[in-house]
Parts: structure tokens; sequence; C-alpha cells
């Protein structure tokens, strides 16, 4: 445990100054874990001027600055970009003395996209709403990610999100709840009527950098994705309820992209696509940019996702996936649970899934794999890169009013192996289809599973319910400590 831990402080490229912060003893540490999925809040009137809240986080800050300091206006029709733009420029400068923390007090902040800066927290009060404009002009182009090649919308570049930082180091953005609204309807509108000249923003997106903690939101209606970190490491996501109409198009939970060591953790989300989509990169561009997402804790999400899964692989995974672990999952009417999307033309891997407890309610399916998904960003993609598809293990699931128990479709000379399927009950619809199960191109063990799975799942029998594996060890991520911290609120 003491070894791990040093070794992760040594990963996590924190300042010594807050590296002597970090290392809590073990005690404190524990109590802090078992009020982490409720931020505390301490709201102690000091002369009627401050108060002052606690929350938790990796790092606390040595200055506090408020919006309103900066010419913000809560009124939901001042623009407040340059307010923000304006604060977080200045708030840069303390960077390498203690960090700093912006906080947005309650109202109804409308914004374009601004930047975040290293060693900052954006703290948003409970009663705080970021408002993202529906103005196309108050979104800066940038260019597609080097690892798809095009926006996932439009080929060229991208509008650049709401919340966007890259190349930062320890970026926190937390809150009492409060909220960040993508108000994303003309966008989707603009992307059914082939409107637009750019791929829609995402709510948040942090790219090249490291220890990231993206907590105790509500994040709703995003033009697109809500969470996007992209080529990053050291990412902590707690408590976010995230909520979209279940049929718009394309607006995912959280997107680990090319990430190394993340957890997510205590998440509702409500979506109109994956709940949680892990992804690497799209064909050609994915493979020659070559970073995987790997080590990705997944933990105690509750998914609505009734046209999507719950968690995606895929179906960009060009860079490769693997070491994904996800355990105590609760899904209610959704498509289907843990699903793997690839095809031929991706390359790439998604190897060394596990999966325990899950519990599913009103699915079409429980288990999906595709490796004809299709979907190419251009034509030059190579026929002759197929994806590795290898060691993916589920078990002790119950799910109930299914309409289909899998279909499980590898690639012709190319089959997913390795598939394990363990200690598993399937209640089946009402109106469910004759043949529970369909297979192609796949091999594995089954062992406890009703219905009886296909042939190509050897039956160990029930004796061998704990065939399939799920770690030991844990993650880096795992041992990542909180502490609490306070942020004063102004009264101006
Ligand atoms: C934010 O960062 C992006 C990408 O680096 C850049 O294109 C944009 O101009 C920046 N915005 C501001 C307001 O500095
Ligand atoms: C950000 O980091 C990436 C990856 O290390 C690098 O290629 C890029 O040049 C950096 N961008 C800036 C603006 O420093
Ligand atoms: C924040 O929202 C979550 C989900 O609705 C809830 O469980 C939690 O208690 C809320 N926290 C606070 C401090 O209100
Ligand atoms: C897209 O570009 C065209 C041509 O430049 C322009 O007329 C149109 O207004 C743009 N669409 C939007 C939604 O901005
Ligand atoms: C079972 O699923 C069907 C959709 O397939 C749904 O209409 C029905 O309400 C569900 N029944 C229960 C008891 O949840
Ligand atoms: C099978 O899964 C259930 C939960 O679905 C769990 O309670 C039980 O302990 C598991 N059995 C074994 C042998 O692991």
């Amino acid at each position: 445990m003491e070894e791990r831990r040093v070794s992760l402080l040594e990963l996590i490229a924190f300042p010594k100054s807050q590296v002597k912060v970090m290392v809590m003893d073990a005690l404190v540490f524990l109590v802090l874990v078992a009020v982490l999925p409720s931020i505390t809040v301490v709201e102690s009137r000091k002369a009627g001027i401050l108060d002052s809240l606690e929350y938790s986080a990796l790092s606390c800050r040595g200055h506090s600055a408020s919006l309103t300091e900066f010419g913000g206006v809560g009124d939901g029709t001042t623009l407040n970009t340059k307010a923000f733009q304006a604060a977080i420029d200045h708030l840069s400068q303390y960077a390498s003395d203690g960090g700093s923390q912006l906080y947005v007090p309650p109202g109804r902040w409308l914004t374009g996209s601004f930047n975040l800066t290293s060693h900052f927290t954006l703290f948003l009060d409970k009663d705080a709403v970021l408002l993202a404009s529906q103005d196309e002009g108050d979104w800066a182009v940038i260019d597609p990610l080097p690892s798809y090649g095009r926006g996932r919308d439009t080929e060229g570049g991208r509008f650049i999100s709401l919340i966007f930082g890259t190349n930062l180091t320890d970026v926190i953005i937390t809150g009492d709840n409060g909220t960040i609204d993508g108000q994303g309807a003309p966008w989707w509108e603009k992307f059914h009527k082939g409107q637009l000249n750019y791929t829609r923003p995402y709510l948040i997106e942090i790219m090249h950098s490291q220890n990231i903690q993206i907590s105790n939101l509500v994040l709703v209606n995003s033009p697109s994705w809500h969470v996007h970190p992209v080529y990053c490491s050291n990412v902590l996501v707690q408590g976010l309820t995230i909520l979209a109409p279940v049929t718009v198009p394309n607006t995912d939970g959280i997107n680990p992209d090319s990430c190394t060591n993340t957890r997510i953790e205590d998440c509702y989300i409500v979506s109109g696509d994956d709940c949680v989509a892990v992804k690497s990169g799209w064909d050609e561009y994915g493979i020659a940019y070559g970073m995987p997402t790997k080590q990705l804790l997944i933990r105690r999400l509750t998914c609505i996702s009734p046209f999507s899964a719950v968690i995606a692989l895929g179906s960009e995974m060009s860079g490769g996936i693997q070491d994904v672990r996800a355990e105590d999952i609760v899904a209610i009417n959704s498509e289907s649970g843990v699903r793997i999307k690839t095809a031929v033309g991706r390359g790439g891997y998604v190897k060394d899934i596990y999966v325990r407890r899950m519990t599913m309610k009103t699915m079409k399916w429980a288990f999906w794999m595709t490796g004809n998904y299709g979907s190419h960003p251009d034509k030059n993609y190579d026929p002759n890169a197929v994806p590795l598809i290898q060691n993916i293990n589920y078990r002790d699931i119950i799910a109930d009013n299914v309409t289909m128990a899998a279909r499980l479709e590898g690639i012709s000379g190319d089959p997913f192996t390795g598939i394990c399927i363990s200690n598993v009950t399937i209640g089946l619809a009402k109106k469910a289809k004759k043949v529970p199960w369909t297979c192609t191109d796949v091999a594995g063990i089954s062992s406890g599973v009703t219905p009886k799975p296909c042939d190509q799942l050897t039956d160990q029998g029930s004796e061998m319910m704990t065939a399939c594996t799920f770690p030991e060890d844990s993650l880096p991520i795992d041992n990542v400590q909180v502490q609490t911290c306070t942020c004063t609120r102004k009264h101006l």
C-alpha cells in the first residue's frame, strides 16, 4: 500500500509543496473517502460578508476570486465570455504560487467558450447555472483531433468546447451540484438538417493534460458529448449528473479518449447516446497517433440510454483500449450493456476488459459486440487493419425484461476470442426473440449462464461460476487522495 502510494506520487507531477499536503495519513484518507460522494458544505457566515464552502479536491488553492470581480453579470442575458477569460488570465499568474480558484456565484451566466489554466479550480455555486451561448460566433473553430483526422460531424475543423483546456496540469472543475447547460437544441437541429459548417462543440474538453478532476456538477443538453478528456492522464470524474433528451444525437455522457489512469464513479447519466463511450482515435489517423485508453475504472454508474449503450468501447478504438474495469453498474431502459463496436479498417485492439456486478432492467440486448460497425473518416482506411478483440470478461450480472440475451458478431477471419461470461441470469421479456443468443466469429467460455449461451461459448459447468477474472490489484488512480478545500465566496 505504502509503496504504491509513493509510486503514484512520482507519477503525478504535482509541485513539491502540494505533494506535502497530498500525503495524508491513511486515517484521514479513509475519512475523506467516506464523505466523498456527498460533498460537505459548511456555510459559516462571518460578519455577513463572507461564506466559506468546503469541497473535496485533489489540490487546494492559495488564491481566490469571484467572477463578479471581473465584470460578470448573472442575469441570463449578458454575455460573460470576457469576464471568464479575464478572470482566468488574471488568476493564471498564481500557477506557481499556490494556484487559484474562481468562484461562480448564484445566477445565470451566459457565456461563450473560455480556456482554463494550470493549477486552477473552477468552482460553481449550487445555484450557479452556466448557459452556453447559442451564437456560433462565440465559439472559436479549432483543428480536428490528430487521432481522428477530421471532425466527427463534418470534415475539417470543429467548434471549441464550452470549457476548454490544453497542455495543462492540475485542473479542477467542480461545484456543489451547480449546473452547466449546453442549450444544445439549435445545434441538434442543425445536425439533423445538415446545416453544420463545423463539428458541434462539446461541453467540457481537456486535451494533453494531467491531474484533472471534474466532479459534483449537473451537466445538461450539450450540443454533442458532455465530458471529453483526450490525451490525458490521471483523470478523476465523480458525482456528475448528466441529462439530455434520449432522442437527440451524439449527446454521450463521458468519453475518455486516449487517456491513461482514469476513474469515473458515482455518476447518473440519461442520454441520447452512450452513457460512457471509451475511445482512442479513428482508423488510419488513430493507428498513426497510436495512443490507447488504458487503466480505466468505472464504478457506481447508473445509466438510462434507450438507443445506445451503457458503456461503449469504440467505435473509434484504433489507438487501442486495454484494462477497463467496470463494477456496480445499473442499467435501466437501455439498448445494450457493455458494448464493443469496431470494424475492419480500425486496427487497434480492445483487450483485458473486466465487468462485474451489473444490474439491467428492460434492455434490447444484455451483451452486444459488433465487428461491422462501419463509419469511416474517409476512403483511405486500410482494409487489412483488423482489430484484435481479446479477453473480455463479464460476471455476476442480473438482467430482467431483455428482448435478446446477446448478439456477438466478430469479424470473418478475425474472430473475437477469450470471451468469458459467468454467473449471469437473464430474464427475457414477454415478447422476446425465439433464439436468445446469436454468435458469429467469436470464441470463449461460459458458466452458470441462463438462458443457455451459444455453443461458441463452451459451457464449463456451473461450478465454474467465478471463471471470468476481475483483477485483484488496484489501479494507480484508485489510490489517489483528495483533501478538503475551502472556497470563500464574496458578496459584492
Ligand atoms: C483557447 O485555446 C484555443 C486552442 O489553443 C485557441 O484557439 C483559442 O483562441 C483560445 N481562446 C482564447 C480566448 O484565448
Ligand atoms: C501540447 O502538447 C502536445 C503533446 O505533447 C504537443 O504536441 C503540442 O505542441 C502542445 N501544444 C502547445 C500549445 O504547447
Ligand atoms: C448532488 O446530486 C446528486 C445526484 O442527484 C445527489 O446524490 C447529491 O446528494 C447532491 N449533492 C448535494 C450536495 O446536493
Ligand atoms: C455555413 O457557411 C455558409 C457559407 O459560408 C453560410 O452561408 C452559413 O450561414 C453558414 N452556416 C451557419 C449555420 O453558420
Ligand atoms: C419490458 O420491456 C418493454 C419494452 O421491451 C416495456 O414496454 C415494458 O414496460 C417492460 N416491462 C416492465 C415490467 O418493465
Ligand atoms: C453471482 O452473482 C450474484 C449477483 O448477481 C452474486 O450475489 C453472487 O455472489 C455471485 N455468485 C458467485 C458464485 O460469485
